[in-house]
C-alpha cells in the first residue's frame, strides 16, 4: 500500500471549494460502545453523503486533542507528538490556546452537501461530545485570503506533500498532526495600506502573486518569517487555508499539517516573537487569531476499525 493511501483521505488533498470545520469538546469520559458507535457514524455518513455526487470530492477528516484522545482512546498509545496548543504571547500580539477536543473538517465542492454532512455528524457525536463551533469556510476568488493574496502557492505537491504531512512512525503510519488557528482581519486597516506596503507584508506581489526578490524583501514579511529552515534545509508544512465569515466578521481559517506539530510551532514562535531587530510576522496587525488548537490526525485503518 502507498503510504498516500494510509491516511484519511482529506488530509493530502487540496483544500475544495467549501469546506466546514466542527469542533466538539469532551466533557465525561464516555464508553468505549459510545466511542465506537459515534466513530462508526462517521464512516456512514461519509459513504451515504459522498456517492450522491462524486464529482463533487466529499470528505471527513477526524482529529483529536491530546485531552480527548485520552478521554476516548484510553487504552490505544498516546499519539508521541500529541500536546495541547502552546499558548505564545509577544507585545500586544497574542496566540491563545483554546478548548477543542474533537476536529472534523468536512471538505466537498458544494456547500450543500457539507452542511448535510454537519447536520449528521452533530447528533452522531453529541453522545460523546458537545459542538461548540461550525465555521463554514469558502475558496475565494482565485484561491485568496480575504486579504486578496492567493495562499497556498509554496504549499508541497505530490511525494514533498508526502513526506511533509505523513508521520510513518509505529504504532500509527499514515497519521498527521494537525495545528488551526481562526484569524479575524481587521480588513479596513489592511485596505488602508498601498499595494506595495501590502505586498511588503506578504512577501509577494499580490496581482500576479510572484514571490519578492530577496533584496526587496521586507525582513517581517509573513514568506520570511513562517519560513522553516534547518541547517539550510526548508521544511514543508501543508496549509489548507480557506476564507470564512461575512462583511461584519472575516477571516482565514489557518489549517496546517504537518508530520510533527513542531514544524508549525517553529513557524507560529517565528511569526510572533519579535528577533534582536524587532522584526515580527507584520500580517499580525492585520489578523487577530482568536482560537488555537493541535489534534493527532490518526491514519485511516484507525477511523475503518469502527467502520
Ligand atoms: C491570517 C492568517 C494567514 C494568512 C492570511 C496567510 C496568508 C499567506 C499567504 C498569502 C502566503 C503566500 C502564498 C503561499 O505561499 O501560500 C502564505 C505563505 C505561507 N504561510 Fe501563511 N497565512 C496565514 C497564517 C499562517 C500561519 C499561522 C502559518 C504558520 C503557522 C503560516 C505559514 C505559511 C508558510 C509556511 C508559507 C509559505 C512561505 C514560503 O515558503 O514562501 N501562515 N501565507
Amino acid at each position: 500500500m502507498s503510504h498516500a493511501a494510509l491516511a484519511q483521505h482529506g488530509v493530502l488533498t487540496d483544500p475544495t471549494e467549501h469546506v466546514e470545520y466542527l469542533t466538539f469538546v469532551v466533557e465525561d469520559v464516555p464508553e468505549a460502545a459510545a466511542v465506537a458507535e459515534a466513530m462508526s457514524r462517521l464512516t456512514n455518513i461519509s459513504h451515504s453523503i459522498r456517492q450522491k455526487d462524486t464529482t463533487a470530492a466529499l470528505t471527513l477528516t477526524i482529529g483529536f486533542s491530546a485531552n480527548g484522545w485520552s478521554n476516548l482512546f484510553p487504552d490505544q498509545p498516546m499519539p508521541a507528538d500529541l500536546h495541547p496548543f502552546v499558548e505564545l504571547r509577544d507585545g500586544p500580539r497574542h496566540f491563545p490556546s483554546t478548548p477543542g477536543d474533537i476536529f472534523i473538517m468536512v471538505k466537498s465542492h458544494r456547500l450543500d452537501l457539507n452542511f448535510q454532512a454537519a447536520k449528521y455528524l452533530a447528533p452522531g457525536f453529541a453522545p460523546i461530545a458537545r459542538l461548540i463551533d461550525d465555521t463554514p469556510g469558502y475558496k475565494y476568488l482565485d484561491d485568496r485570503d480575504l486579504i486578496d493574496f492567493v495562499d497556498g502557492t509554496e504549499n508541497p505537491h505530490a511525494a514533498e506533500r508526502q513526506a511533509a504531512v505523513l508521520n510513518m512512525e509505529e504504532p500509527y503510519p499514515g497519521s498527521s498532526y494537525l495545528i488551526v488557528q481562526r484569524y479575524v482581519h481587521k480588513t479596513d486597516k489592511w485596505e488602508a495600506q498601498s499595494v506595495a506596503e501590502q505586498e511588503g507584508v506578504i512577501g509577494r506581489t499580490k496581482f500576479d502573486d510572484i514571490e519578492l526578490d530577496d533584496a526587496v524583501k521586507k525582513p517581517y514579511a509573513h514568506n520570511v518569517r513562517s519560513k522553516v529552515e534547518i541547517d539550510g534545509v526548508e521544511i514543508k508544512m501543508l496549509r489548507q487555508n480557506r476564507a470564512f465569515g461575512n462583511v461584519l466578521e472575516h477571516g482565514t481559517m489557518f489549517v496546517g499539517f504537518a508530520k510533527s506539530p513542531a514544524v508549525i510551532e517553529t513557524s507560529l514562535r517565528q511569526m510572533i516573537i519579535a528577533d534582536e531587530d524587532g522584526n515580527y510576522d507584520h500580517l499580525l496587525d492585520f489578523a487577530d487569531a482568536v482560537t488555537g488548537m493541535n489534534f493527532f490526525v490518526p491514519p485511516k485503518a484507525f477511523v475503518d476499525q469502527f467502520a
